[in-house]
């Protein structure tokens, strides 16, 4: 392998969220990294230090190493496969319309490349694929590169989540790879060189269980999360406290406090795109306890969503016609303006169709859910989209809204009543400012008339 120093060059095919993370982490370990998309806009906004997303800190990071000259941007593959050893394959895997990962990018970037490579390298792929995928590219790469056999294929699966991406890319918990050969776990132990020595363990594995431990990560998680608002509906009926047993689970290690937070259930472009693909694989393998677990987790997460809009109607005494809500937090979760799959965004949805007029607000993510949802108004501010509110819900925990000054709002709204749907406001401090506030799995009682 031709490459023998620390410091190598690389290319990053894809330049979304994951792409351009990858690519910037990558140059900051030293690396010389091109990064190529088919996006032109995409590229062009990239090469100059911005990201059409909200990241924090991707922004500076982008700019310190262009100004390094350590990292570049391009469209073209053959100028790719001429510059790199390495080739980080980071492209989409959306949702398609039956739920299922949509792999027309990845096998398109593949079929791309592949005539371009005419010597030995490795393609690590980074995108989150079902099981099956990377073994498929390889024999398609294979197939159609000049070099052949030459051409190697890795899967390394990427475990950062959004709003903290570039912190979990520097600072990973495992860095797994996928491999068929020695000499590929050999130069992905170069690759991240700098993590390794700072001790982040490594495990090395075939393709196969690569790709699946990613898909199996998201689908735990997705698990605990549907775990936790299972017990909230026992919580609900029983009158205890689904926070206070939440925490209480926490403090044992086994189970740990991440991702056990009750309330909307979980969103985004991940968890229940990777849920649905593990499912219908278990499902496909007659794999059936998996299948049924799995489609259960699916199952109760959606529930939340049909429940808090039960709550809502319930709360505006059966009937939410033309009855004035207020939404805080529109994005699948806080820190990001993305608002694929987002819970928030079906709620409104579903309270807009029974007549609801909604108000809308996020610190970030407004204009992107204007574009899918343009029924709906968006506020400027908190203030703006409570005013004359019948109801408030707080259904993403951006720490704004935890810093809000519910005497303050109550001056503004026709009704103070509020459903938190995330379980993160102080409960005391708003029934302290004459509030009503639901929150599902915990105790409650009708605030001043
Ligand atoms: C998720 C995984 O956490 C990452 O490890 C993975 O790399 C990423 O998917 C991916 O496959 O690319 P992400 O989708 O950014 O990351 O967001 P999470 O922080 O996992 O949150 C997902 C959803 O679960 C959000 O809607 C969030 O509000 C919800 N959630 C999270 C809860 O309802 N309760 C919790 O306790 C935690």
């Amino acid at each position: 392998m031709k490459c023998s120093d620390l410091d190598m060059r690389l290319t990053v095919i894809g330049a979304g969220h994951l792409g351009l993370t990858h690519a910037a982490c990558m140059a900051d370990l030293g690396h010389k990294v091109l990064a190529i998309d088919v996006d032109r806009n995409q590229i062009a906004k990239a090469a100059e230090g911005a990201a059409p997303f909200f990241e924090p800190g991707l922004e500076l990071l982008l700019r310190k190493n262009l100004d390094a000259g350590r990292l570049r941007f391009a469209t073209s593959f053959a100028e790719a496969a001429d510059f790199g050893y390495v080739h980080f394959l980071c492209v989409g895997t959306p949702q398609a319309d039956n739920g299922a990962a949509d792999l027309t990018s990845a096998y398109a970037a593949a079929e791309t490349l592949a005539p371009c490579l005419t010597s030995r390298c490795l393609i690590v792929g980074k995108s989150t694929v079902p099981v099956g995928t990377a073994r498929k590219l390889m024999t398609l790469v294979r197939a159609l590169a000049p070099a052949g056999e030459l051409v190697e294929l890795a899967w390394n699966p990427e475990f950062l989540r959004e709003g903290s991406a570039v912190q979990d890319t520097l600072h990973p918990n495992r860095l797994v790879f996928g491999v068929t050969s020695d000499s590929a776990a050999q130069l992905l132990r170069q690759v991240y060189a700098k993590l390794l020595a700072a001790g982040i363990p490594e495990l090395i594995m075939d393709l196969e269980t690569a790709e699946l431990t990613k898909l199996a990560a998201n689908a735990f998680l997705a698990t605990k999360i549907s775990f936790i608002n299972a017990i909230a509906d026992v919580c609900e009926t029983t009158g205890a406290d689904v926070a206070l047993l939440a925490q209480a689970l926490a403090h044992d290690e086994r189970i740990g406090r991440q991702h056990l937070t009750p309330g909307l259930g979980f969103g985004g472009g991940c968890l229940p795109k990777d849920l649905r693909t593990l499912r219908a694989t278990a499902a496909a393998l007659g794999a059936d306890s998996a299948a049924s677990l799995l489609g259960e987790v699916d199952a109760i997460n959606l529930a939340r969503r049909a429940r808090i809009a039960s709550l809502a109607r319930e709360t505006a005494d059966g009937s939410l016609a033309g009855k004035r809500v207020a939404v805080l937090g529109v994005a699948f979760k806080p820190g990001s303006d993305d608002v694929r799959d987002s819970p928030s965004l079906d709620v409104c949805d579903r309270l807009a169709r029974e007549g609801a007029i909604i108000s809308v607000h996020d610190p970030a993510a407004t204009a992107s859910a204007a574009r899918l949802y343009p029924h709906l108004r968006y506020a400027e501010s908190v203030l703006e989209a409570a005013e004359a509110a019948d109801l408030i819900l707080h259904l993403t925990e951006w720490s704004a809204y935890q810093a809000l000054d519910p005497a303050a709002l109550g001056t503004v709204v026709a009704h103070r009543t509020i459903i938190d749907a995330r379980c993160a406001l102080d409960t005391d401090l708003w029934r302290a400012a004459g509030w009503t506030i639901r929150v599902l799995g915990r105790p409650w009682s009708p605030g001043p008339p």
